[in-house]
């Protein structure tokens, strides 16, 4: 007997550089009864990057890609993703720029989270910055990536309180636990799941 397994699944690559709290968050949705998604693989420029361990716990492949030379990395990169038939990139905490050709390959499948109120406070020490121009306001924002650097489109915003006693440390957790559901919900609006 054949059995379906259902409608296939979104495949996905998340990158990473760090700690990874949004790759797990990204895989305990795909975990979820019914979730239409699958994480397929975990790329990093970083061998020492704390979130891979995600990859030997839930056992996800995950490949380190050494960047010193960006262009073969890449095209070793894509040929992975390929191999996997990856749909879908989410960057998370990945800390490489992608190159121009790199995205045009990928158009539209690529997402980045971001810890501010995009177009706001692009780049790095964005919590630094919130602070120093006294917003009352910060967040985070999941955008599809484009060959400006925080500049795709908009996907999912969440706004998070700055109060006056946050330090970047402080402000960097309450955002992040906010990302762990933003990521998911945006994923969902892209795929209209
Ligand atoms: C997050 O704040 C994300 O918005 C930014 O880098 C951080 C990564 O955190 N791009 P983690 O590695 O997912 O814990």
């Amino acid at each position: 007997m054949v059995r379906s397994t259902g409608p296939e699944k979104i495949r996905c690559a998340v990158f990473i550089s760090g700690t990874g709290s949004n790759l797990n968050s990204l895989i305990q949705f795909s975990k979820k009864k019914n979730s239409s998604i699958s994480i397929e693989l975990i790329i990093s420029d970083n061998s020492k990057a704390i979130g891979l361990k995600y990859g030997r716990i839930f056992k996800i492949s995950k490949k380190v890609f050494n960047y010193k030379n960006k262009i073969l990395a890449e095209k070793n990169i894509i040929s992975k993703i390929e191999n996997k038939k990856i749909k879908l990139i989410c960057l998370a905490g990945f800390m490489k720029i992608l190159s121009k050709d790199f995205i045009k390959n990928f158009k539209g499948k690529i997402l980045n989270i971001h810890p501010s109120l995009l177009p706001k406070y692009k780049g790095l020490n964005t919590h630094k910055r919130v602070l120093l121009n006294n917003e009352k306001y910060s967040g985070c924002t999941v955008h599809t990536v484009n060959s400006k650097l925080d500049s795709g489109r908009i996907i999912l915003q969440k706004k998070v309180k700055v109060s006056k006693n946050d330090t970047p440390k402080s402000l960097a957790k309450k955002i992040l636990i906010q990302e762990h559901k933003l990521y998911p919900k945006a994923i969902k609006k892209v795929f209209n799941l």
